[in-house]
Order: structure tokens, then sequence, then C-alpha cells
């Protein structure tokens, strides 16, 4: 995004005299409105009608200037049939942002509620929350459109492109690097956030809370690295990467989420610029996931088919380009101001605009948009000032960053700190009390903002605290070592808040070094060796950082990752380190070691070639050690899991599982399952729903402490070759429970779904045999096997 402008935007904003707080709401007389006459008696009007039938109508009153001139974000009112403007581009990935035009925190309503970072909700594995965080953006929405502080309900997030490097500056914005959970974020956060209950029961008439847009289809991860830049980038992708890997978070988006738009990022895709590609978004995204909704691109994405990728060679040819594949409405005003020509020069027909119109004005038509003023809506109509930084939301926001907190290290027990034993405390670094590493990007104005240091000063009397930033910024290019040092000599106890800003990452800027930024490491280090007792790291990041020295530094007693956790992230630290909360975050992507910065970002295999020692990339392929794990993250108490089936050998489905085979179970090569593979395909959805059976796991609390346990659940295959991942991650879930507690949780697994594996043409199979589901240290076999196939 062109956010740039945006921030311009705001800081004006702040500048600008503040004005009552008077709410007024979107300029009367609204399309189809009592007070409408002109457009009441038209067809689009006629809410027994389809959304699809009322916006064809709609268009076929436009003049063909009219028609081009909805084909941008900024669309601009037609008068004559009570059109209002409309602004497409509006932002929502952690809670409504300045990012985008179609927002204004001018209002009777000045803030909204910030939740984590994207990277930081997904490490709390917990769909529920996911769709309920998507909920609070959707209804602080839809309160902002009825009090007139937006123009627009199209909110271009979640994005759900797969954080496959960890240099990536936007990784940060994504739900991590596994397609599974990737997938189950899209689902979530698209449900929350377009509101009308259960996603399966979701159509395409279906009244919309507000619309939600997965971006940026597809393979885009790469911002700015060693000179190569999105807008031109092209990423080179094997078909069994994009099956597996890059596709599947959209695909879910739109199957299971019921998406109503998706984006087309920047880059090509194996040289066709993904705004242009009809395969992805006619033959794809359309036609076989079934999306219905419009495709947006990213900003100026229409106007880079030419300038950057140079596919195209004219203007003309390149908004005929991209209308034909399948984009409907072009971020920036390229197409309006090049579509009239490419239509008089026979490049576009009006057939293929009324096409794209058409899927832009029944989104509109979905979101209540030609039924008159918006606040008669009787969904949403009620929704207010009231609604936006409720104390729902407020707590939900905290709720959030303290289930994305992840315990790293926690060596002898040196958290959490009890308050009353506490006599003195420094809390040292650039991290401590700034609130910009609460946000992460594309944030809003928050209703609160607390810092780790403010909430410590509500756990610690201020006469035995000492703060100490020590360096001016995350960059930390000078630092104040001594006076840490000295600090540090002289306190009980030390907690350090490192780790990045969006000035090492951030949109447009990739890392080249996953290492802590300037002086940070030596400070770090300093400060430990003075301190008389270990001390405590806190890291806040969004992508991984190479903190090895911290790990194997016995002086260093805990480490704490905490993303950008949000309004309430100092709040969720602070509670996390004085032991009120019992943290069960689990990381979201692979914590590498800095050698991986040797290869290429732009490789975009997920497998390893070991023949040029490429050495694979995420859990399921990389092939080093990695820093911290995938997953990885400690709790105060201590838990166990035990993993079962309950159903019998003779299955009907076909899948048999040997219970008494827990742990220790080698793993065979498929020449001794015969190698047969079965085609998903060839096996039928019916069939496929017969196979899923359910696998248990009882989890128990031993204590000492209450909280929540993150049961992860992976399928291992017998064998990693032939492109098999390691593992893949098939289910989690997150219970909370009591000290001695137990529970049964119930995982349903599908053998179509969770033991296939994408073979070197794209195509979904199944080997015949041994299977292991492994959670923890326990590991099931399952085999499978078909009768009446072979
Ligand atoms: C808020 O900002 C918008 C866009 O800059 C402006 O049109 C509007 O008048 C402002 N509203 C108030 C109440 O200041
Ligand atoms: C299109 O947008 C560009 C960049 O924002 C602006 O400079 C130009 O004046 C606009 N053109 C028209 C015709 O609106
Ligand atoms: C903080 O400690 C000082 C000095 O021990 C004491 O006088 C003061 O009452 C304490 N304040 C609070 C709020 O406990």
């Amino acid at each position: 995004m062109v956010h740039k402008v945006s921030l311009v935007a705001f800081l004006l904003l702040l500048l600008l005299p503040s004005s009552p707080s008077t709410a007024t709401a979107v300029d009367p007389p609204y399309s189809c409105g009592p007070s409408s006459l002109s457009s009441q008696a038209l067809a689009f009007c006629n809410t027994q009608l389809p959304p699809s039938q009322r916006a064809a109508d709609l268009v076929s009153h436009l003049t063909l200037p009219e028609k081009i001139s909805q084909l941008g974000d900024r669309a601009p009112a037609v008068p004559r049939l009570g059109v209002p403007a409309y602004e497409w581009w509006s932002e929502g990935l952690h809670g409504l942002s300045i990012w985008g035009r179609g927002i204004r925190f001018n209002g009777s309503v000045r803030a909204v509620t910030s939740f984590p970072q994207v990277i930081h909700t997904a490490a709390a594995f917990d769909a529920r929350l996911w769709r309920r965080v998507g909920e609070a953006v959707g209804v602080e929405a839809r309160a902002l459109y009825n009090v007139g502080q937006a123009n627009g309900l199209t909110i271009w997030s979640p994005n759900v492109n797969i954080f496959r490097d960890p240099r990536w500056g936007r990784g940060q914005e994504t739900p991590g690097e596994d397609p599974a959970t990737a997938s189950a974020y899209a689902a979530a956060f698209v449900a929350g956030l377009q509101g009308g209950g259960s996603p399966a029961t979701v159509t395409e008439a279906s009244t919309l809370q507000a619309s939600a847009c997965c971006k940026h289809a597809t393979a885009y991860d790469l911002d700015y690295w060693n000179k190569v830049a999105r807008y031109s980038y092209d990423s080179k992708v094997t078909l069994q990467d994009l099956e597996d890997t890059y596709n599947p978070p959209f695909k879910s988006c739109v199957m299971e989420g019921k998406a109503t738009c998706i984006m087309c990022g920047y880059n090509s895709i194996n040289g066709v610029p993904a705004c242009a590609s009809s395969d992805l978004l006619t033959k794809q995204v359309r036609g076989e996931w079934g999306m219905k909704g419009y495709v947006a691109s990213d900003c100026d994405a229409v106007a880079t088919i030419r300038d950057a990728h140079r596919y195209t060679s004219s203007p003309e040819d390149t908004v005929a380009v991209a209308i034909k594949a399948g984009t409907d409405v072009n971020c920036g005003n390229y197409t309006q101001v090049h579509a009239m020509a490419a239509v008089q020069q026979g490049k576009l027909s009006e057939k293929d605009i009324d096409k794209a119109l058409i899927n832009l004005f029944a989104v509109r038509i979905r979101l209540g948009h030609f039924n008159g003023d918006p606040r008669s809506n009787d969904v949403y109509g009620h929704l207010g000032a009231a609604d936006v930084c409720s104390p729902a939301h407020k707590s939900l926001a905290l709720e959030a960053a303290l289930d994305g907190i992840v315990l790293l290290k926690n060596d002898a027990g040196v958290l959490p700190l009890r308050p009353w034993l506490v006599s003195s405390l420094a809390v040292i670094g650039p991290n401590a009390d700034n609130t910009g590493a609460l946000h992460g990007n594309y944030f809003g104005p928050a209703c609160d903002l607390t810092t780790p240091l403010q909430a410590i000063k509500s756990y610690i009397n201020g006469s035995h605290l000492r703060f100490l930033a020590a360096c001016d910024s995350p960059a930390c290019t000078m630092a104040a070592t001594g006076t840490a040092a000295t600090i540090a000599c002289s306190s009980d106890h030390v907690i350090l808040f490192m780790g990045l800003s969006q000035k090492q990452e951030q949109e447009g800027l990739d890392r080249t070094t996953l290492l802590l930024p300037g002086e940070q490491q030596s400070l770090i280090v300093a400060v430990a060796n003075a301190a008389s007792l270990p001390v405590i790291l806190v890291l806040l990041t969004g992508g991984p950082v190479d903190v090895t020295f911290a790990k194997n530094n016995p002086k260093i007693g805990a480490i704490l990752w905490a993303g950008y956790p949000g309004q309430a992230g100092g709040l969720a630290i602070a509670k996390v380190i004085f032991g009120d909360h019992n943290p069960s975050g689990r990381l979201p992507v692979t914590w590498y070691p800095e050698e991986f910065t040797k290869i290429p970002m732009t490789d975009m295999r997920m497998r390893a070639d070991p023949a040029i020692g490429y050495p694979g990339r995420s859990y399921r392929f990389y092939q080093g050690n990695p820093v911290y794990k995938f997953g990885y993250g400690l709790s105060y108490s201590s838990f166990s899991s035990r993993l079962f089936t309950s159903f019998s050998m003779t299955n009907a489905g076909g899948v048999s599982s040997d219970t008494s085979a827990l742990a220790g179970i080698t793993v065979r090569s498929t020449e001794e399952d015969g190698g047969v593979s079965y085609v998903v395909g060839e096996i039928g959805i019916e069939r496929c729903n017969e196979l899923v059976f359910p696998a248990m796991v009882e989890v128990e609390n031993h204590g000492p402490m209450d909280g929540k346990q993150t049961v992860l659940m992976y399928l291992q295959w017998p064998t990693a070759n032939g492109g098999r991942p390691a593992r893949q991650l098939i289910g989690f879930r997150s219970q909370h429970l009591k000290v001695g507690e137990k529970a049964n949780l119930k995982f349903d697994v599908s053998p179509c779904d969770h033991f296939s594996w994408v073979s070197e043409t794209g195509e979904k199979v199944i080997d015949r045999g041994a299977h292991f589901l492994i959670v923890g240290d326990e590991e099931l076999e399952i085999s499978f096997g078909l009768t009446g196939l072979s």
C-alpha cells in the first residue's frame, strides 16, 4: 500500500482544530431510501431480488463514462441515480487503521480498539479468538460507517501470505509460516469480520457486516531485499509449492470463510503479473474456489503491470488485460484514467466493464448500501460510537495480547516474579516505554495504550524501580552500556525490553540480518554480566531474531517473545512477568540462525536442495537447526498430553489404528508399504467425509499454576522422501485447565485433507500404509488403505 500518503494525512488531521463531536451520518438522501424518489422505483432498489440481479440493473442505468468512473477505489457519486460516493480502500488488519482512505478518525469517534499485530495473535493458536477479533473489527467498521466517519465498509484485510522468509518486513502482518494455521486464521478472521453467523450458511445473497479481503494473491512475500522490489518481482514457484504452501490460505479464505474479496499482489507468478492473471483470478479464485465477490488490485498494481513488469506496452493494453483477467477495482486512478481509450481502441468491451461493475455493486448491495439510511439496517443499524472501544473489545485486546505471548526460556523458574519479593527492579531497553512497539504496522489511533513500563509501575512501587532506555531506539546505534550495567548491578532484578521496530522490518523493507540491531546484543550481555541474578529478556518483534547468544547464556534466565502486542500489550507482558497469567503462546514461525541469511530471499522453493546446500524453509522442510522451533513455547505449569483414538480396527472407512503403538514407533520407508498412493480427487468428497475419524488428546495440568495448554497435532509420513513434508500441522486447540484438571480434546482427522500430500505435478495423493499422528512426544500409528481401490 502507498501508506506514506496516509501517514501524512494523519499528521494533518492531528493539526486540525478539534471540532465538537457531532455524529453526522452519510449524507442524505440515501440511495433507495424514502427521500430518494429518483431511485426507489428502479429494480436495483428492490430488496427482494438477488444482489447480482440488483447490481446488473444498476449497471444497466449507467453511461459508459459513469461506469468507468466506478473502476477505482475512489468511486464518485452518481447523483441522478442516488448512488453515493464510495471508497473501496479501508484497512483493519488488527483494528481499524489510518492506512487506507475510507475511514476518518475526526468525528465523535477518535480512537478504535488496537488488537495485537497478527503474528502475535496467531501465536495463540486459537481459531475462536481469531474469529472474535475479526468480529470486533467488523463491528467497529460498521459503527464508524453508521456515525458518518467511514464511506466504505470494504476492509482490505487479512494478509494471509505465507511468512516464507524470516527477513520479510510484512511477515508481522501474517499468521505465520504454516499453511494450515494461515488457512484457519483466514477462515476465522473473515467469518468474524463479515458477520452473519456460520460461514457454512453464508450465500452470495447474505448480508455483510463488513467485507473482508484476503491479500495478496499469491506467492507475495518479498518487499524490498537486495535491490529486488515487490513491484517488479517475479515469484518463481513450483506447482507443488503453490498447491501445498502458497495457495491454501486463499482457498480457505474463499471456501471456508466465504470472503467477498481477493486482492491481487504486485508480484508476478512465473512471469504473469498477479493482477493480469486470468488463470489465478478467474479460473482458480472464481472458478475452482467459487468466490462470490470482487477482486481488488493492490495500490497501483494495475499500473505496475506495465511500468514495473513491462508485461504490456500501453496503458490501454494494461487496463484491458487486468479487467479481462478478473481485476474488478483498481486501487488508484489508473484504470479510471485509461479505460475509455482502451474501449475506443477496441481493447476492452463495455461488457468486460459491466462484469467488473456487477461484482462490485453486488458487494455494496450485500453491505446494505442501496437500502436507504444505513442506520435503519435491521441487523447492523444499531451499532454506533458506544460499540467502538467498548469494554468487551478492550478486554478482548488484552486477552489476545495475553494469549499470544510465548515463553521461550525459563531456567530455574526465574519467572514469574513475585512483586512483593522485588525490592529493586531495573527496567532497561528501548522497547520498554515505546508505544510504537505495541502497534506494528497498519494500526489506528488506539483507545488506550499501556507500555510495559507503565504496566510494571502498577505492580512495583516507583521508588523501587529504575528505568533506562539505554538506546535511542531499537536501531541502537549507540548504547549507554556503562550506565545500564551500573543500574543492573545495583538492582535485584532486571528486565530488558529489546527487539525490533518498523525501522528494521516494515512494508517496503525486508531485513538483511536476523541478529538484534546495533548494540543491542552487547548491551544485553553487559547488563546480564553486571546483574546479580539472571535477567529477564523480553523481545518485541514481528519476525524472528537469532538470539542464540541469549538462549545459551545462563545469566539470561528467561526470554519472552511478545510480538507487537497492541494497546493492552504492556499490561499483558506485566501480567505474565508477575504471574497473573500463565503463558501459552507458541511460535507461529521457525526462528532460524543467522546463517540462514546466506540463501537468497528470492529463492521461493520450500523444499531443501541438499546438493547445493539449500536448507529448505519452515518446520515442514528446513533441514538446519533452528534457534527455536515452530510451535515452541513453555508454560509455568507442567502439562501432559496422551494421544488415543476411540474407533475400532474395523472402522468401515478403511483406516485402522494400533492404539497400543504409542511412543517409539520407527518410521518405515514407502518401499515397505508398497509405494502405493491414492489420488484424493478420485476418492470423491462423499467417501472422504466417511473416512473422517476422531483422535483424542487427554491433557492434564500437573501444576503449579492454572493456565492454558496449547495442543498442536501433526501428521508425519513414513518418509520425507519425494517432497513429503517432514511433518504437517493438522489441528490445534487451546484449553484452559486448573491445576490437577484433565480434559479430552477431540480432533477430527480427515485422511483426504490431513494424510494427503501434494506431488510434483500438483496432485493431492494419499500413501497407503503407516501414518503417524504426533502430539508433543506422543505418536500414534494409523494405517491407511481403501477397500475397493488399489
Ligand atoms: C474529517 O475529515 C474529512 C476528510 O478530511 C473532512 O471532510 C471532514 O469534514 C472532517 N470532519 C470533521 C468533523 O472535522
Ligand atoms: C490520478 O492520481 C494521481 C496520483 O495520485 C494524480 O497525480 C492525478 O492527478 C490523478 N489523475 C486524475 C485524472 O484524477
Ligand atoms: C512506595 O515506597 C515508599 C518508600 O518505601 C513508601 O513511602 C510509599 O508509601 C510506597 N508507595 C506505595 C504506593 O506503596
